[in-house]
């Protein structure tokens, strides 16, 4: 990320902050309304809406995303998580990433700006490949 998306990143993050696990399960839901298939990875987690799982969960997807926005090497324990344990399908994080760019643009629409906007894609995209690069 170039300087400037950097600080696109970290100025929208200090507003997620304060609400990490609501709008996580925000993203989370929207990943499991709108990709199902998604879901099989959760099939011990209580998934109705708004489920203590799902706001608990949200929270620690959304503030490892903020770790991330400070130093990318704090996701290696998260990456070896991911690729060794979890084996998540590497597109999946495409999903995830979608639903994470809908929930930002629907509860910060002045803040969402186009610049905003493809920092934010390219943040997480980032953070994609650090959580799918130690697949073997
Ligand atoms: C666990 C972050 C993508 C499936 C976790 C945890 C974090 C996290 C922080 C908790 C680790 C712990 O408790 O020590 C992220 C981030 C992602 C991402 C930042 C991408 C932006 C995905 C995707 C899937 C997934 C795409 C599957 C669709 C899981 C599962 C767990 C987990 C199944 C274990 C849940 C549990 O049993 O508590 N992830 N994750 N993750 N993640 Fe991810």
């Amino acid at each position: 990320l170039t300087d400037s998306e950097k600080s696109a990143v970290v100025a929208l993050w200090s507003k997620i902050a304060p609400q990490t696990s609501a709008l996580g399960a925000e993203a989370l839901e929207r990943l499991f309304t709108g990709f199902p298939q998604t879901k099989t990875y959760f099939s011990h987690f209580d998934l109705s809406h708004g489920s203590a799982d799902i706001q608990k969960h949200g929270g620690k997807v959304l503030s490892a995303l903020g770790e991330a926005a400070k130093n990318m090497d704090n996701l290696s324990a998260l990456s070896d998580l991911h690729a060794y344990n979890l084996r998540v399908d590497p597109g999946n994080f495409k999903l995830l990433s979608h639903t994470i760019l809908v929930t930002l643009a629907v509860h910060f629409p002045s803040e969402f700006d186009a610049s905003t906007h493809a920092a934010w894609d390219k943040f997480l995209a980032e953070v994609s490949s650090v959580l799918t690069s130690k697949y073997r």
